[in-house]
């Protein structure tokens, strides 16, 4: 009998050994220690038949035999655990990484920051208006008479009778103006409206900047000089400044201001930029004045309306709006 339990538990051992998985042991722990079928379980029936000397001692092996048999399932599944890869089923490694987006200041908004913040070192200070506004804002206390072609409707985005999209900033020059004695100094960026075929110069939303500056003994001398100053503070001290004669009904004189820039590239080369226009502009037309019961024999004035999208335009080298209001990301991005 403890013969036959030495070979019993050798036979076991060796099995566990040879194990693969947790269903190997299984198999073996019911082949060898199973209640009904089990090898063990078979030994001990024989129990009976030994001698009332001989039991004891068969049954303290048999028991021994089912503890260390018992043990050693355990080691083994162990063993199996500790080898088997750690499976992380919710990783799949062969997604690609989520990409971070950082994001920027448009550059339409980096160069409206800009020259206020060059302007506002001049003496300026800021002002806004709303972007629906009236018929009196936005042409008639501009001199502009509604048969005026800037205000018929093949230009201006009419909301109903009397009312509109502003189609430039300088209504705000007006409700500026009707708030405060002169002297007075004031950029006012926002949003205007038009309906402007969409090209690679034109869009029919667009920022501008208005610029006014109203004071006693104010000459185009003080703008021209303002302006260049602006320049060469924003482009750098290679530009060129050009006024073209112009009209406006609220200017007058009336002048279209251009830039011509130079490009440094990374070599070292220098290329010039073709003219652009970036703004109308003029001195205060006396009508304005009045239309605001400012003293038009004390007072003069001088106005521009600058667009910074072109600015933009010059500062980076693209050559078209239109990319600047498609919202392409990868375009975006590259202005950091
Ligand atoms: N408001 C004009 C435009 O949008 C620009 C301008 C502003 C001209 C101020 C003169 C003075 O075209």
């Amino acid at each position: 009998m403890i013969e036959e339990l030495r070979k019993l538990q050798r036979d076991a051992l060796a099995a566990i050994r040879e194990a693969r998985d947790a269903a190997d042991l299984e198999r073996i722990r019911v082949r060898y220690l199973g209640r009904r079928e089990g090898r063990l379980s078979g030994l001990l029936r024989g129990l009976g038949r030994l001698s009332a000397q001989e039991r004891p001692a068969a049954g303290a092996a048999a028991n021994r035999a089912k503890r260390s048999l018992g043990d050693a399932l355990k080691g083994r599944l162990a063993e199996l655990a500790a080898a088997e890869p750690r499976r992380e089923p919710d990783l799949d490694l062969t997604l690609p990484p989520r990409r971070k987006w950082r994001g920027t200041i448009h550059p339409v908004s980096q160069a409206v920051d800009d020259i206020w913040t060059i302007f506002r070192g001049l003496g300026f200070t800021r002002a806004r208006g709303p972007e629906v506004d009236t018929e009196w804002y936005n042409f008639v206390a501009l001199n502009t008479p509604l048969d005026h072609p800037a205000a018929d409707e093949q230009d201006t985005l009419y909301l109903a009778p009397g009312l509109l999209l502003r189609s430039h900033t300088s209504p705000v020059q007006i409700r500026t103006m009707e708030k405060y004695p002169p002297p007075i100094r004031i950029i006012a960026p926002g949003m205007v409206y038009r309906r402007d075929t969409y090209d690679a110069t034109h869009t029919p939303a667009f920022a501008q900047i208005e610029g006014l500056v109203v004071d006693e003994g104010v000459t185009f001398v003080d703008f021209k000089a303002t302006l260049a100053e602006f320049a060469r503070r924003f482009w750098g001290p290679g530009t060129q400044v050009r006024f073209r004669p112009s009209f406006f009904p609220f200017t007058e004189p009336s002048a279209e201001v251009d830039v011509k820039r130079v490009i440094v590239r990374e070599d070292g080369s220098e290329e010039e930029t073709d003219w652009i226009e970036i703004m109308g502009a003029g001195m205060v037309d006396p009508a304005v004045l009045d239309n605001v019961g400012y003293d038009s024999e004390r007072y003069t004035g001088w106005a521009f309306g600058m667009g910074p999208a072109r600015v933009a335009l010059l500062r980076h080298g693209v050559r078209d709006l239109r990319l600047f209001y498609e919202n392409d990301m990868r375009f975006l991005g590259q202005f950091t």
